[in-house]
């Protein structure tokens, strides 16, 4: 079986899933492949990941970089589709919703073989985010879709996906999470800052509906001055958003601010000890929305829909949109509260990753010595 990743978030949450593949199924009856597409390539977006979470060499890089949607796309389904010719695996295993995940299932499902989605059935319902294509082709396209949360299988069911297909396993990026926590450690970049537990902002932002026009990232760089009016803002930042804001003459404006630290997007470890110890988190991504519940940090999400609403009901997340009045009034409102208590949601428990192991070594390729047979 090939297991796929491309992008940061990816890398995160196969760490777990190499592991629980090949202690499931050892080489000798499921050889696991690990491909990178290399859709990131920068070392603090990629090979960070691999050396922090103890990912092996993968066994193949595509190295296909960035471009366009299409172009990012194409080059992955050549490189992908060859590789799947030469070798014939009976499954992929995709996860997630970057252009990697969908260009993976696609190239495989033209070819009949399987695939199997890791963090199936979330669903914005906002079809202008380029993620929410990627999640409905590749759940449609999928033998085995496993979910995060009951609400995610039912998505799937109300779009006609069989429920036999459909596996409610827990997150993995959760396990990674939960085995990191204890490793986490202070950031080189922000040793001479001197922030307090407790008494500073993080802020990320990347998503292409935030930052790409001067519109939205005008907003979200008010959002940004206004939250550091308030208490220190730490901004790792994503080199799409650098990007941009420099393209819209906006990097400078927060650069200018004295409270608002910019660093290079942090190391997992790093990173996970300044989310730890936030007092509150800014963000228009998906998966700190899911890891800041866990570590019961307030989270304000920039953003006007979210496709994993399980944050929402467990209390820690609020969707606030890109207004920098709603984002103040937000953050001011949280700011008066004291911490919400962290409350485990189910089986968000570090053993997601085993589950999905377990599930697709009895689906697929273990051949018993014993009778001779698949099962
Ligand atoms: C991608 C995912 C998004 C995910 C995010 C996490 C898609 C459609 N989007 O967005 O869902 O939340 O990853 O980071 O797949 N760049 C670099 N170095 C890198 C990678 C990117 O400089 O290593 C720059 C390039 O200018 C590139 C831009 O960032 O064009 C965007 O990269 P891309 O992979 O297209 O999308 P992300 O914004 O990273």
């Amino acid at each position: 079986m090939f297991l796929v990743a491309g992008a940061r978030p990816n890398f995160v949450k196969i760490a777990p899933l190499v592991e629980a593949f090949e202690r499931a199924a050892p080489r000798d009856r499921l050889e696991v492949r690990l491909v990178n597409t290399g859709q990131h390539y920068d070392p603090l977006m990629a090979g960070s990941f691999f050396e922090e979470l103890g990912i092996r060499e993968p066994d193949v890089d595509l190295g296909v970089g960035s471009g366009t949607h299409a172009e990012q796309t194409a080059r992955i389904l050549v490189a992908f589709e060859r590789l799947l010719v030469e070798e014939r695996p009976r499954l992929v295993v995709v996860v997630g919703d970057v252009n990697s995940t969908l260009a993976c299932a696609l190239a495989a499902a033209k070819l009949g073989i399987d695939i199997a989605h890791v963090e199936a059935g979330l669903r914005s319902r906002d079809r202008s985010m380029p993620e929410e294509i990627n999640r409905i082709v590749t759940d449609a396209l999928s033998s085995l879709c496993f979910t995060t949360c009951v609400e995610a299988s039912e998505n799937l069911a109300h779009e006609g996906i069989a429920t036999d297909r459909i596996f409610f396993v827990g997150n993995v990026m959760i396990d990674t999470l939960l085995r990191s926590r204890d490793r986490a450690r202070p950031p080189a970049s922000l040793a001479t800052v001197g922030l307090r537990p407790r008494e500073y902002a993080l802020i990320t932002l990347h998503r292409a509906g935030n930052v790409d026009r001067p519109v939205e990232a005008g907003r979200v760089v008010a959002a940004a001055e206004r939250a550091a009016a308030r208490l220190p803002l730490v901004f790792p930042m994503h080199p799409r958003t650098r990007q941009m804001l420099e393209r819209h003459g906006l990097l400078a404006r927060l650069l200018a601010v004295a409270s608002a630290h910019l660093v290079e997007p942090l190391p997992y470890l790093e990173f996970l000890y300044v989310m730890d110890r936030a007092r509150v988190v800014l963000t228009d991504s998906g998966g700190i929305q899911e890891e800041t519940s866990v570590l019961g940090v307030p989270c304000l999400t920039l953003r006007q829909n979210t496709e994993r609403p399980i944050t929402i009901e467990q209390g820690t997340n609020r969707l606030v949109g890109l207004e920098p009045d709603n984002v103040a009034a937000a953050l001011d409102e949280v700011l008066a509260a004291p911490m919400p208590r962290a409350r485990p949601l189910p089986l968000w428990d570090g053993r997601a990753a085993e589950r999905i192991a377990d599930i697709t070594v009895r689906h697929y390729g273990v051949h018993t010595a014993e009778t001779g047979m698949s099962r």
